[in-house]
């Protein structure tokens, strides 16, 4: 009897007072578990009178179904307060601003080829594309490169190995003349892409980037020519002024051809917009030539327009001051660590290509 007194007295008030449910448990076990001392006291029943056995026992049981509700009790106040703990610690706010210095970094020639495109899309060009592997026609021969002209050799290219007559492009032309094959008229579109040529040295790498333009109408003109050139190099530089010239310059593929220089400085060896220090040859343009829209099933007499080319690479290294284009392509996650542009801020016309007209990193 007074056994069972004090286990009430003992066990009661530390149930109700275990901090864990571990701890609640352990106490279990000390008073139900197999050796508990509740569960001893139930094998002393065996060996007493009948009369003592059943008063006992009554009171034994009393006492396990208290014993029991005040653990089943606790369990759940337990289990709840774990629950909602849980709930506090792991509840996101999705109030909260992402963090703004994320990992990853864009590549220096994937941010230009985007400032290009936001530049190009406002002035209502379009996104075309073609193959990194051409074939001889869209390369060279319907690009008005008869088979033996010397300008072929110029290219440096790279044939593919089965002797199919495949070549990696070498220049994003070929875009010029899958566009027109496949495309309704009038034709405004912008071509970026990988090419491909057999150099290497500072501003030379086999795999490089080029950007080609073209524009199809009736009444398209060298004179359009040159402002929509003028307008993408104030955009792309952010300048409100770039001083220009176009020298007269051979591609078989355009009648006349032009090179556009611009005018820049290059002091401490950094590269500035600037007028009367020096000139820096940054394209090749000029008038589709009338066999190129003849290969590509235009009726000169009736359509004309103009085509311009440059490199994607050379136009990063120049904006963003990076000395050498080898360095592009070597995957030194330092450099674009350094030189990379933060993911989010992606460039629009609207908001500005470059954050402050700046680097940004
Ligand atoms: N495809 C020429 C090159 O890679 C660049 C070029 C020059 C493209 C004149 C043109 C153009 O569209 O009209 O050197």
């Amino acid at each position: 009897m007074s056994d069972l007194t004090t286990i009430r007295e003992e066990v009661l008030p530390s149930l109700t007072k275990a901090a864990t449910l571990a701890e609640l448990e352990e106490l279990r076990v000390a008073v139900l578990g197999k050796k508990g001392r509740l569960t001893e006291l139930m094998k002393s029943l065996g060996a007493m009178s009948p009369e003592e056995r059943k008063s006992f026992g009554q009171e034994l049981n009393v006492l396990k179904e208290e014993i029991t509700a005040a653990f089943t009790e606790r369990k759940s106040f337990l289990e709840a307060e774990a629950i909602n703990e849980r709930l506090k610690n792991e509840t996101i706010d999705v109030t909260l601003p992402p963090r703004p210095f994320v990992q990853g970094r864009i590549h220096p020639v994937s941010q230009v080829t985007e400032e290009l495109l936001a530049i190009f899309s406002q002035m209502g060009f379009k996104l075309a594309e073609g193959p990194d592997i051409e074939d001889d026609w869209h390369n060279f021969e319907a690009l008005n490169f008869p088979k033996s002209h010397p300008a072929r050799q110029m290219q440096a290219t790279f044939f593919m190995k089965d002797g199919g007559g495949d070549i990696l492009r070498t220049h994003t032309s070929p875009v010029q003349v899958r566009t027109m094959e496949s495309q309704d008229l009038p034709i405004r579109i912008v071509a970026p892409g990988r090419t491909y040529r057999c150099d290497y040295d500072m501003t030379h790498t086999p795999m490089f980037h080029q950007i080609e333009g073209l524009v199809i109408d009736k009444s398209t003109n060298m004179g359009h020519l040159k402002g929509c050139l003028i307008d993408v190099f104030k955009a792309f530089f952010e300048v409100d002024d770039v001083p220009v010239r176009f020298r007269p310059s051979f591609f078989p593929f355009t009648e006349p051809s032009a090179e556009m220089d611009i005018g820049c400085s290059r002091e401490n060896g950094e590269f500035k917009i600037a007028k009367g220090k020096g000139w820096m040859e940054v394209l090749g343009c000029g008038m589709v030539h009338p066999n190129v829209l003849k290969a590509s099933g235009i009726n000169p007499d009736e359509y004309q327009g103009f085509a311009f080319g440059f490199g994607i690479d050379r136009m990063a290294m120049l904006k963003y001051g990076i000395p050498d284009l080898r360095t592009f392509f070597e995957g030194d996650i330092r450099r674009l660590k350094h030189y990379g542009f933060i993911p989010l801020d992606i460039p629009a016309m609207n908001i500005g290509l470059s954050l402050n007209g700046g680097i940004k990193r």
